[in-house]
């Protein structure tokens, strides 16, 4: 039977075995929002990068160069990391390479995976549904927070292992857990995700509509997929 693995921070991916699997990879607050609703908007394509430096130097090749640290645009930078950033017409049928303290970092570390794909709860049903029609076992990959687990990508984890359970045997007791943590919070996830310390070091920052927005069930029925280093639409 096809198994499903959680692995809840980067700093824990060297214990998973990626090959022939497909990663999911989830980002919540905000980068795989982000790139979702991006693409869906009309952007080409995508070039995640963990450095500054090399989203930077795409901007010579015609780029939109965008990006974030620490939940604050990076100065200089085309776009910062909100949706709505990601949602405007100067995007539509433009390239963006683009750099976050996270989502990019563990898309990095992706790269022995058979397919790498995007989730956030904008397209969790589009990815429930891929996964079910492909043949391999999947590891469902959270960002986190600089090396430490966070509340928002753990529950994406619990909703996709719920919609899985018939399809996918757990790997390990990760599953169990996010999964418990998503039947315990699912009455009232934005509620208990504005609770959570990156949404309140958004807040700090001013940022407040983009969580709401980043909590929204199956806006877009699409899975973006890494192909030769771009982020593409299946
Ligand atoms: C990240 O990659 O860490 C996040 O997306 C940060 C953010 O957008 O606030």
């Amino acid at each position: 039977m096809k198994t499903i693995d959680v692995c809840l921070s980067p700093d824990l991916i060297h214990l998973h075995n990626l090959k022939d699997k497909n990663v999911v990879i989830v980002d919540i607050l905000r980068a795989t929002s982000c790139m979702v609703s991006g693409l869906a908007f009309g952007i080409d394509h995508i070039i995640p990068f963990s450095n500054l430096e090399g989203s930077q130097a795409m901007k010579a090749e015609g780029y939109l160069i965008a990006g974030e640290r620490g939940g604050e645009k990076v100065e200089g930078f085309d776009l910062g990391n909100s949706p709505f950033d990601y949602m405007d017409e100067k995007v539509v049928g433009k390239k963006v390479a683009t750099t976050t303290t996270n989502g990019t970092v563990a898309i990095e570390k992706s790269r022995a995976a058979l397919n790498v794909i995007i989730g956030a709860f904008l397209n969790i049903t589009a990815v429930v549904n891929y996964l079910k029609q492909r043949d391999e076992s999947v590891i469902v990959f959270c960002a986190g927070w600089k090396g430490k687990v966070n509340l928002e990508d753990s529950l994406f984890a619990g909703a996709l292992v719920e919609r899985l359970q018939n399809d996918f045997a757990n790997e390990c007791d990760s599953p169990l857990l996010v999964q418990a943590a998503y039947q315990s919070m699912k009455h009232d996830l934005v509620g208990f995700v504005k609770n959570s310390s990156h949404a309140k070091r958004l807040n700090r920052l001013n940022v407040h509509k983009d969580i709401e927005y980043c909590m929204k069930l199956d806006v877009f029925d699409l899975v973006p997929i890494l192909k030769e280093g771009k982020l593409v639409l299946l």
